[in-house]
């Protein structure tokens, strides 16, 4: 695999503070690091290879080296924490575009946050907040030929689904600019205009039959929208809802016909 040229990426966008490194245990570990000491916000760390790339609900991420994209941003938006849910919902939007714009490939949002081609996940994201910054993992598939079997039935790379490999380097240079500007959105009109996008592009915030792991057992239903912090409504057969605040949402399995 060619390494990523980063330099590349700092011409195109020399506004922004990158700081690549070729092996790290997690990007995420680093970025926080740099959000603790004060880094403006933007400031992107990218690894070639993460030796225990973290992903949601204390999984890790496969991070093989070369072939994806791993990184971590910090933010500093002017929001509430409790605004911490809209923005995830923003930063899937801004990676499904990004990866649809450079790709040409259809993309849907596995809410609250995965990107998913033909139900197989493509990019996965992990906000934290450290010291009253955000700070934005993003895990992007690019160009893998293959998977570890525990997720091989799960995972897709652009790669994979285009049948062609894809520049690194235009993805970031796209990705970065897309995290502003719909965090500026955010930021400038309110939730609802990202709420809104959101439930436009993703097929599972409506009229989705689901299945939802939950600390307390597995919840089916159907999707009934988002509320307006950004959770997903749920509303099983006997018609009460209930709202899901993580994720674990799953396509519910089918009924065999009596
Ligand atoms: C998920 O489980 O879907 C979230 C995956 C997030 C993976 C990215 S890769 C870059 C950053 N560093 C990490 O350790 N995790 C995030």
């Amino acid at each position: 695999m060619t390494p990523l040229d980063i330099e590349r990426v700092r011409c195109r966008l020399p506004e922004r503070r990158i700081v690549w490194l070729e092996t790290v245990g997690s990007t995420m570990h680093e970025a926080a690091r740099l959000a603790a000491a004060g880094c403006p916000s933007g400031t992107t760390v990218v690894a070639e290879q993460q030796t225990a790339g973290q992903g949601r609900h204390g999984r890790s991420w496969h991070s093989e080296p070369g072939a994806g994209l791993y990184l971590s941003v910090v933010l500093r938006p002017p929001l509430a924490p409790d605004a911490l849910p809209v923005v995830t919902l923003a930063l899937g939007l801004a990676t499904a575009e990004c990866l649809s714009r450079v790709s040409d490939l259809s993309l849907d949002l596995r809410w609250p946050n995965d990107v998913m081609i033909d139900e197989r996940k493509v990019a996965g994201i992990l906000v934290q907040l450290v010291d009253s910054a955000v700070v934005a993992g993003i895990g992007i598939n690019v160009n893998h030929a293959r998977f570890p079997p525990e997720i091989a039935a799960e995972a897709t790379s652009l790669r994979r689904a285009a049948s062609a490999s894809q520049s690194r380097e235009d993805i970031l240079i796209v990705l970065l600019p897309a995290i502003d500007s719909f965090v500026k959105m955010l930021v400038e009109g309110g939730p609802q205009p990202v709420l809104d996008m959101f439930a436009r592009h993703s097929s599972y915030v409506r009229g989705r039959r689901v299945s939802v792991e939950q600390p307390g057992g597995v919840l089916e239903g159907v999707t009934a929208g988002l509320n307006p912090s950004g959770f997903l409504i749920l509303r099983a057969p006997d018609g009460s809802e209930s709202l899901i605040l993580a994720g674990g949402v799953r396509p519910a399995p089918v009924e065999p016909e009596s």
